[in-house]
């Protein structure tokens, strides 16, 4: 799709569903589409009930038309496997297919996303239903990708996950005495003498909540367990229709910081990363720009198709406020900017009936192309056109990265402790909007991604470090990077078990630290510390540390622990390593953050206002410098280079001044 011969533009367009509307409607959504400068449709998404009405028959010929009538009508196919939802009669005839929830309830047939992905009915007809699909269309040459399944996710406990579940520890561990050691099952009493003594972890066994469970390393590896056999069902279908169609490229859409799967691990099997983005009315918007950051460096920067937005409204958030004038083109370009070479929306025609019916569409209940919407909609589409293959294929080129990790998130949100307000997003979002707010491009990347091409790497929260992980952060600063983390960091290893000795465990060298205590303030408590001159709050989490070969920067104000460091500096072979011993507020971390980066050689695209964005692609065209007003107010940038607005035609030269209507989007280019 994006990345293949047979793209020379930002593909635009959308999930289409003709099959819940009668033929004559068609036509006129063809007709409808090429007003709207729509090219590429995904098709087929929830069909499965249709294609294979019994066990016995499948019946494509709907499809085929379908098919037949996009491709007439010059429009690319993103094609979907249907495999998101399955039929009535599999449902009644093998409950297999079923999921049990974190309750231990049985669930009856109904909703989507609803196959256990350890059913064995699910995985053969999920894989023979991708085959045929696959067979039956592969002479399509507008074919640009397939979409298996659609969003993944969930969790299942029922019997069939158990025992996978047992089978995939033997493998990981080999001997229930290494499972023991892995969970310290010492603890109370709970040593396994078999692996058939080990149950799934939920309400019904080790949590009390969801996120709260008894035994953190059962619950860990349940959550690793489950992204896994998720994959499993999506790898089926992947290895089915790649051996039939090898030269198209495979995805599935993803959800951004969607907690359940570990899209690190996922990315490696998809040929390119494609994702959903529903942000709130009242979204920042740096909100949706780490989104967007993560799901691009899934594959270490390679542009990544933006699968589906809403036109204009959801109908699943509790306020579900239009999209003002001029936003959706706004955030289109916002997802552009962070690495997107597609723009698709849900959906192309609004549907009649079922939870959907009011959710936004480019083609309304009106029916007809008199609407804003739509208008907007053609008007994007007419500026994509003009755009043409420009940006295509261009990169992010960034020299600072956060370290995201799915581990991590897992482990402190299942952390009993230090504080219900601890949440790993969170503190993550705090650094990266830093980054945003200095206009300093950023990835975000996993454990696993090689730091040469960094100057910076901030780790917030790092509770876990994995087997080899400190290492090379060791080398990185060693070899003259600049390294950041926080309070909660270095605890455990890859199995939730302490590292005895000192927090922060296995940094603690790298760090020239020790912490003896963490204290959890409550939210009515707060301490203070100075940096600069400046004073700033101290929440959350305030660690009583050490420093052994680091500098302390500045230290508590108050309480029993007042003096003791809040912020260190190490020097550490040719680098170093920063430790922020608590939570504070946004202009520190913009302070901070900037002063490392301007140490590290690492400035800023340009200055603007706070409400204009601005990101950089790159590609053989030149460079393409975004910038996006996410005000409704007119607002002036000084530029910093000389260039021209690939949207207007206006020609800059460095020092003029630019100014961006509320709500609107400049790209300059540079040769
Ligand atoms: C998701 C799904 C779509 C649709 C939209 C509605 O992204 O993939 O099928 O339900 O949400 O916002
Ligand atoms: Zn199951």
């Amino acid at each position: 799709m994006i990345e293949s011969n047979k793209v020379k533009k930002i593909l635009y367009g959308g999930d289409y569903n003709p099959e819940q509307w009668p033929e004559e409607i068609w036509e006129e959504d063809m007709r409808l589409m090429k007003l709207a400068h729509i090219d590429v449709v995904t098709l087929n998404v929830f069909s499965w009930a249709a294609l294979q009405p019994s066990e016995d028959t499948y019946c494509f010929e709907k499809l085929d038309k379908i098919m037949e009538t996009v491709t007439r009508n010059g429009m690319k196919i993103c094609l979907a496997t249907s495999t998101g939802a399955h039929p009535a009669w599999m449902a009644r005839k093998y409950p297999d297919i079923l999921r049990t929830d974190f309750s231990g309830r049985k669930h009856k047939f109904g909703s989507r996303h609803n196959s256990c992905p350890n059913s064995p009915t699910y995985r053969k007809y999920a894989k023979r239903l991708a085959e045929k699909l696959a067979e039956r269309y592969r002479s399509y040459d507008n074919i640009v990708a397939w979409h298996i399944s659609n969003e993944y996710g969930g969790e299942c406990y029922c019997e069939n996950c158990e025992r996978a579940f047992r089978l995939w520890l033997k493998n990981k561990y080999q001997t229930i005495d290494a499972v023991n050691e892995a969970w310290d099952t010492a603890f109370w009493g709970h040593t396994f003498y078999d692996f058939e003594d080990i149950v799934l972890p939920n309400i019904l066994s080790e949590h009390f909540a969801p996120e709260r469970t008894t035994f953190q390393g059962i619950s860990l590896d349940y959550r690793r367990f489950n992204s896994e056999s998720i994959l499993d069902c999506f790898r089926l279908e992947y290895d089915t229709i790649h051996a039939i169609t090898p030269e198209i490229p495979i995805t599935t859409n993803l959800m951004g910081t969607y907690d359940a799967l570990d899209y690190q691990m996922w990315a490696k099997y998809m040929d390119f990363i494609s994702w959903d983005n529903y942000p709130a009315y009242n979204a920042a918007p740096e909100d949706t720009a780490l989104r967007h950051d993560l799901m691009r460096s899934l594959k270490q920067g390679k542009p990544f198709a933006l699968m589906e937005q809403t036109p204009s409204v959801t109908n699943w958030h509790p306020y579900n406020a239009l999209k003002r004038p001029g936003v959706m083109r706004l955030w289109s370009y916002q997802a552009v900017a962070h690495g997107a070479d597609t723009v698709m929306f849900f959906q192309i025609r609004r549907s009649i009936g079922a939870c959907e019916k009011y959710h936004g569409a480019v083609i309304d209940h009106a029916g007809h192309e008199n609407t804003r919407v739509f208008r907007e909609v053609a008007a994007l589409g007419e500026e994509l056109d003009r755009i043409g293959d420009l940006t295509l294929g261009s990169r992010m080129k960034s020299k600072a990265a956060i370290v995201f990790d799915w581990d991590n998130w897992w482990a402190t949100s299942y952390s009993a402790g230090p504080s219900v307000n601890l949440h790993y997003c969170d503190e993550i979002m705090n650094y990266y909007k830093a980054f945003c707010d200095l206009n300093i491009p950023v990835d975000l990347i996993s454990v696993e991604d090689d730091l040469t091409g960094y100057s910076f790497v901030a780790a917030p929260l790092l509770y876990m470090v994995k087997p080899g992980h400190d290492e090379k952060i060791r080398r990185f600063v060693q070899e003259g990077g600049r390294f950041l983390t926080t309070f909660f960091s270095g605890y455990v290893d890859e199995h939730d078990l302490v590292t005895v000795g000192g927090y922060p465990g296995r940094l603690r060298d790298i760090l020239g630290i020790w912490v003896e205590e963490e204290d959890a303030l409550p939210e009515e408590a707060g301490n203070r510390f100075t940096y600069q001159g400046t004073a700033y709050p101290a929440t959350l989490i305030c660690d009583l540390l050490h420093t052994e070969s680091a500098r302390s920067l500045a230290s508590y104000e108050q309480d029993f622990y007042a003096g003791m460091p809040a912020l260190t500096r190490n020097a550490f072979g040719k680098g170093f390593a920063y430790y922020v011993a608590t939570r504070s507020d946004s202009n520190f971390y913009r302070t901070f953050i900037g002063e490392i980066c301007a140490e590290a050689g690492i400035f800023p695209l340009l200055d603007t206002p706070d409400c204009i964005e601005a990101a950089e692609r790159i590609n053989a065209n030149g460079s393409f410098l975004f910038l996006l007003n996410h005000d409704a107010q007119t607002h002036e940038i000084t530029l910093n280079r000389t260039g021209r607005d690939i949207l207007t035609g206006t020609e800059y030269k460095e020092g003029d001044t630019l100014r961006l209507a509320g709500r609107d989007v400049a790209i300059i280019q540079t040769v």
